[in-house]
């Protein structure tokens, strides 16, 4: 089972010159515009990382995969590879149709011939691939509200890969990596998957896991999409780059991996082992809460820490990969060494600093220790994630009209200012819709654009070391969470809920709207005629009743200031 396959494995590219020609025809075909997650699916299916598909899941495939991690025909494969389409687009489309897949800049790379259009049952699909329809999973999250209603199969035919501008000689595809293997003589690879810096401890679990297959060792981190909250890719490239001089370069290489993580765990590890084992490696290593979610809506695991390593173990020879399983590694002061935790030898101190530890000292600037991880990590680390105290961020307050949002911004803005040292922008609800929005109406359809316009401002003002002032209603609990995940990925996203009761907004009517909404003359009117999902998970709530503005906006500084975010 140790020799590897490095023969070529089949893609589903067709000839340079047929490229060409289906490229020309193609453009009279129906066009879908791929999601980022598409085009990395897509990626992997043409270049065989995802053989043996041939295309986008049918429903028969789709349905056998969901429950029984195998395709119609029996091959193991535990995660459904889905195109989801809205129902605009879905109508347009029957079976039997060919459609071109394009990048977000309009290429064509592929076409999918259209075998399956169906209504897929989400909820099921939740339960079955990600252990619950939580939507505290990201790609349960995904799943419901992100992704279309529809799904489309098929088989795709390959016209060109997707087009990267970075990294460019870091990537490889399945079979440039079987042949670089092949031309280096390595008959035993042992693959590392990661979606994180490597400290320490990865370097010696990586060490001793190709000690122990007595094989060559492949770093292969993921570039495509992780969990949300992830150090980006950029930088954590340019930390893999800065300690490979650390492994011995003839028996190392990294590549990088454009695949969009479901963080589905067990099953999420089967998948990463069929990858590998398509990308020409012998052995997989699994350790501790393989692609973990994190935490569910009720504060528990998803799975327990050795799940993946279990449903790993059962299918390796299916698979025809090894798994070398490891313990969590942890530093042991006397030794000043590390062990897997159940090695660790007696009456010996151990220290560890979990993720959330790392995030905490960055986040404050405080020291992290050379046992921990490389300076040159740590330096590439802070450069991208300054102290919380010189980082942009995003206070954004939700609540019903007339509750005081505005008021307490306004207030909120000011008080910042006098701060000083970091520019502040308000993005008022009035304000954005004369400016950003004033053709929308109040529909659910556009209220989500409204807010997402808002919440693409507010993301670029944080990136950008800025502080955002946001005051929308935002009356739906998960639009406020695709804002939150848009500025989680650059700053701190703090949910204030004015929480005045609609009595009193009513009973204070400032715009007299209310007076209008009960009449009737304004439709669609937000608590009376219209919804709001009030948040259950706001960093703060504020009441304005007997309480007054100044008191409020001061609240919210006192909240900043125990996040780090402003110095007391
Ligand atoms: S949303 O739902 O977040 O897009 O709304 P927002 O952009 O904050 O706009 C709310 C302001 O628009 C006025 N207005 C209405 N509000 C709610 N429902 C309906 N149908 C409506 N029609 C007009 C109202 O003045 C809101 O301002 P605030 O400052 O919240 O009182």
């Amino acid at each position: 089972m140790s020799l590897p396959t490095l023969a070529p494995i089949p893609e589903l590219y067709v000839s340079y010159e047929s490229a060409q020609k289906l490229k020309a025809e193609a453009g009279n075909l129906p066009s879908w515009d791929m999601t980022p997650r598409q085009i990395c699916d897509l990626e992997l299916l043409m270049n065989g990382g995802f053989n043996p598909l041939k295309g986008f899941m049918s429903e028969a495939d789709y349905d056998s995969v969901v429950s029984t991690m195998r395709t119609a025909s029996g091959a193991l494969f535990p995660i459904p590879i889905t195109l989801d389409v809205n129902e605009k687009f879905a109508e347009s489309i029957e079976p039997g149709q060919d459609i071109a897949l394009r990048d977000q800049e309009g290429v064509i790379l592929a076409i999918l011939s259209v075998t399956d259009k169906w209504l897929p049952n989400k909820a099921l699909e939740a339960e079955k691939v990600f252990g619950a329809d939580d939507l505290a999973h990201p790609a349960v999250n995904y799943l419901h509200n992100q992704a279309g209603r529809v799904y489309l199969g098929g088989p795709v035919t390959g016209i060109q890969q997707p087009v990267h501008y970075d990294f460019k000689g870091r990537r490889d595809t399945p079979n440039e990596l079987r042949a670089f293997f092949r031309k280096m003589g390595w008959r035993k690879v042992v693959a590392f998957q990661t979606r994180n810096p490597l400290h320490r401890a990865h370097q010696e679990l990586t060490f001793r896991a190709a000690r122990e297959a007595q094989a060559n060792l492949l770093i292969h981190p993921v570039v495509g999409m992780t969990k949300p909250g992830d150090v980006d890719h950029f930088t954590r490239v340019r930390c893999y780059e800065a300690v490979l001089d650390k492994y011995p370069q003839s028996t190392t290489t990294m590549s990088l991996l454009n695949l969009a993580m479901r963080m589905a765990g067990p099953r999420e590890a089967v998948w990463h082992g069929i990858i590998r084992k398509n990308h020409g490696c012998t052995h997989f290593i699994v350790g501790r809460d393989h692609a973990g979610p994190g935490k569910n809506s009720a504060g528990q695991d998803f799975y327990g820490p050795y799940d993946a390593q279990t449903l790993f173990a059962e299918h390796a020879a299916e698979i025809g990969i090894e798994m070398v399983d490891f313990k969590h590694m942890v530093y042991v002061q006397e030794k000043a060494q590390y062990y897997p935790a159940n090695e660790v030898p007696e009456n010996t101190t151990v220290l560890d600093i979990s993720g959330t530890e790392l995030r905490r000292r960055l986040r404050e600037g405080i020291d992290i220790p050379e046992w921990f991880s490389f300076p040159e990590v740590v330096a590439e680390l802070r450069r991208t994630s300054p102290a919380r105290a010189k980082q942009g961020f995003t206070v954004f307050f939700t609540g019903l009209s007339g509750s005081g949002k505005s008021t307490i911004a306004n207030a909120l803005m000011v008080k910042l200012m006098e701060m000083g040292g970091r520019p502040v922008t308000l993005l008022d609800g009035d304000v954005v819709r004369k400016h950003l929005s004033s053709e929308l109406g109040f529909s659910k359809e556009h209220r989500d654009i409204n807010i997402k316009r808002i919440g693409y401002v507010a993301s670029e003002i944080s990136k950008n070391g800025g502080i955002a002032i946001c005051a929308p209603i935002a009356p739906y609990t998960a639009t406020r969470r695709a804002v939150r995940e848009m500025i989680e990925a650059f700053g701190a996203f703090i949910e204030v809920h004015v929480a005045t009761s609609i009595e009193e907004c009513e009973r204070r009517d400032r715009k007299g709207l209310y007076k209008l909404a009960r009449e009737g003359k304004i439709k669609e009117f937000t608590g009376i005629s219209d919804p709001y999902e009030a948040p259950t998970k706001a960093e703060l709530v504020v009441d304005t009743e007997g309480m007054d503005v100044d008191h409020c906006a001061h609240q919210v500084i006192l909240k900043l200031e125990s996040l780090g975010l402003i110095r007391g």
